[in-house]
């Protein structure tokens, strides 16, 4: 659909060069870093629209701090937390709320800065690593959290600074075995919608977490333009956020880009340029689900370069296979990163796109492969009870 172009996105005067040199005129921003990093400011003061927060609303992703602080100011639904720039005192907080209880480096850590610590001495570990550097600079502040129960679950929402724009619900697993067992990982798998968030739920929620965070900003004098990502925790006492994040989720998007009806481009252009307001999206009656299939060893160490064989061809009206992190050789397909395909399928029930995708994922021969085996399992045990 695109060419790709050799470019080292952390120097953002080589970016703006090469969008001058081939007359781009809209920018779309897609990863965490690149959006803390405020690329999005530099494209646009050159200029050239771009889809990506600016650097300070960016911040929400960023800083898990500055989230809590504007979750305290708006009132908005969310754990309980201590913030702490100094290890004696995270572990002071610590001893006089004990376990379960979770740790989270401030800034961004490629999904490894939270631990979910069912222990006192779990939490301590996670304290001390932070502050010893496991983070770098962003494990230098940590928030220390009350551990929520519930389902997860993920909200995308447009948003141009005034206006917004719900697109549609989407659950993660972000485990990496069966059962929501083992590490934390990127995402191993995801299904739209997530029928857990109901009408009633999805009210709720744009009501008392999206339209405080979406004001909370404005009156700031720093807008959200862009997509707001938001995690859910449907806890007892209602819905609560977990984290945002400011940009689209992988593998969310590719479960949302299988039952899109309308036209992505004009609403992400509407919303960097702040002109949202009477626009609406289109959604196939349908669900999408999506499988990971990663390289044995991910999310810790891994092997490259392993081959892999009936991954093309698939793609049909219901089934498309979305290439995460692999490479040609010649006629061979390799694998190049840890998450390496997203076998991704519609269904009339999260049950017929489950089993879609994995007849999927069966044609496709590569042993140095792993993948889950029951992506949706919450809400097709929900249906069948
Ligand atoms: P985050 O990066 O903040 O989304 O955290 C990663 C994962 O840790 C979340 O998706 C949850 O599964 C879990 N988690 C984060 N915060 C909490 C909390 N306060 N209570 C329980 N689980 C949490
Ligand atoms: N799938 C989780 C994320 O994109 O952050």
């Amino acid at each position: 659909m695109a060419e790709n172009v050799v470019i080292d996105i952390t120097d953002h005067k080589a970016v703006v060069d090469f969008c001058r040199l081939m007359a781009i005129d809209f920018v779309v921003v897609g990863p965490d870093a690149q959006v803390v990093a405020g690329l999005g400011d530099d494209v646009r003061a050159a200029g050239i629209a771009c889809f990506c927060p600016s650097k300070a609303a960016g911040q929400l992703e960023g800083s898990k701090g500055f989230t809590k602080a504007l979750c305290d100011e708006m009132g908005i639904p969310t754990a309980g937390y201590g913030r702490f720039n100094n290890e004696a005192a995270a572990l002071a907080y610590l001893y006089t709320q004990g376990a379960p209880i979770v740790i989270k480096a401030d800034g961004l850590a490629a999904g490894k800065g939270v631990t979910v610590a069912m222990s006192v001495e779990e939490a301590e570990e996670a304290i001390v690593d932070c502050f010893a550097g496991a983070f770098g600079a962003s494990g230098a502040e940590v928030v220390v959290e009350e551990f929520m129960e519930g389902e997860e679950v993920s909200l995308f929402v447009l948003c141009d600074g005034t206006s917004i724009l719900p697109l549609t619900t989407a659950q993660d697993h972000k485990r990496a075995f069966d059962g929501d067992t083992g590490p934390n990982t990127g995402g191993m798998g995801a299904y739209s919608p997530a029928p857990v968030m109901t009408r009633e739920i999805y009210e709720d929620v744009l009501e008392r977490v999206i339209w405080p965070t979406v004001r909370g900003l404005a009156a700031r004098g720093t807008p959200y333009q862009g997509v707001l990502y938001a995690g859910l925790m449907l806890t007892a006492d209602g819905p609560k956020l977990v984290e945002y994040n400011a940009r689209f989720g992988d593998p969310e998007t590719q479960v949302m880009m299988l039952r899109i009806e309308s036209d992505l481009l004009p609403l992400l252009h509407a919303t960097a340029t702040g002109s949202l307001a009477g626009h609406d999206v289109a959604w196939k009656d349908q669900y999408a689900l999506t499988v990971i299939m990663a390289t044995e060893g991910y999310p810790g160490s891994y092997d490259k370069g392993s081959e892999i064989r009936g991954a093309e061809g698939l793609d049909s009206d219901i089934l498309q296979v979305f290439h995460a992190g692999t490479r040609r050789e010649g006629a061979r397909l390799l694998a190049a990163g840890g998450r390496v395909l997203n076998v991704t399928a519609l269904g009339g029930s999260v049950k017929e796109a489950q089993s879609r995708a994995y007849a999927g994922v069966d044609q496709i021969v590569w042993p140095e492969g792993f993948c889950r085996r029951d992506i949706g399992w919450r809400e097709i045990a929900r249906t069948a009870s």
